[in-house]
């Protein structure tokens, strides 16, 4: 790895000097620049990829109550959630940024089984409210622990266990990229003279970097006491062409399938 990675900072702090301070507004303006989602467009984790949704789905036919309605926790223009919609009677996407499921419901229009929604999901209690109107769900995130603090992370494990009740099963998939910043902007094509667009596009908008999100992680948001994982496995995540028109790129990634245990121990502090 040469030194010159690190000519790409200035290039950085550059682009996200006119970023707004607060995540959900960035999120949100990142969502209101985006032209052109899918395989040659603006969203970087847009892959559209086939080999990809397979696995998701062959492991959801393996693992969870097919009868049920599943959400797509951080939907972003909902690719997924169509996706999900056509094995599940109904699918919900929720997302942080408004602009988000607008898209998502303009990218929809006319699918019948699917609805989109604007929701904070790591804010206290929304599993709760959520649950108490679909009843017991599966839930599906992709790419969402990872863009998250350890606080925020603990909230939305909390109200995903709510969303699933006794019945539903998680799909989870997240990057696990290894190296340092730097070293992924590099994996994402960034040169000292060159950033792809889509990774400009989100630096420019200061949506937050990804961080690691493997084995560790997920002990410390989904623990053995009160999680039971029915799969966990490495895998890959998909991006849209980086480094030429026609090459998809990959990050490394993390898979987990999981359902919440019922008896959950008492806590010993608490008696
Ligand atoms: C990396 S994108 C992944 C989008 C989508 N899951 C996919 O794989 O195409 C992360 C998404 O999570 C959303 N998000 C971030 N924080 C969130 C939160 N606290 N609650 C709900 N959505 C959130 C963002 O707006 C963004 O659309």
């Amino acid at each position: 790895m040469s030194w010159r990675k690190f000519l790409i900072i200035p290039k950085v702090i550059s682009l996200q000097r006119r970023a707004p301070r607060e995540v959900g507004m960035r999120w949100n303006e990142y969502w209101a620049s985006v032209r052109q989602t899918g395989a040659h467009g603006d969203v970087l984790w847009d892959a559209d990829s086939p080999r990809e949704a397979q696995r998701y789905l062959s492991l959801l036919r393996q693992h969870s109550d097919m009868s049920l309605p599943i959400i797509d926790v951080g939907c972003g223009n909902g690719r997924l959630t169509r996706m999900l919609a056509d094995t599940f009677p109904f699918a919900l996407g929720v997302d942080l940024a408004p602009n988000a499921i607008t898209r998502a419901a303009e990218e929809s229009h006319g699918i019948g089984n699917l609805a989109f929604r604007s929701l904070d999901m790591t804010a206290p209690a929304v599993g709760q409210q959520l649950a108490a109107e679909l009843g017991d769900a599966n839930v599906f995130v992709r790419g969402v622990f990872h863009v998250l603090d350890r606080s925020a992370r603990q909230t939305m494990a909390a109200n995903l266990r709510d969303l699933l009740g006794v019945r539903g099963t998680l799909l989870l998939a997240e990057t696990d990229f290894p190296g340092s910043s730097l070293d992924y902007l590099e994996q994402l094509g960034a040169t000292p003279t060159h950033l792809p667009r889509p990774l400009e596009r989100a630096i420019a908008a200061g949506i937050p970097q990804p961080t690691r999100f493997g084995n560790a992680e997920f002990a410390g948001c989904f623990p053995a006491d009160q999680w039971q994982p029915l799969v966990t496995e490495a895998t890959v995540i998909g991006t849209v062409p980086m480094r030429g028109m026609d090459d998809p790129g990959t990050v490394p990634g993390f898979l987990a399938v999981l359902r919440a245990r019922q008896e959950v121990p008492d806590n010993p502090a608490s008696t």
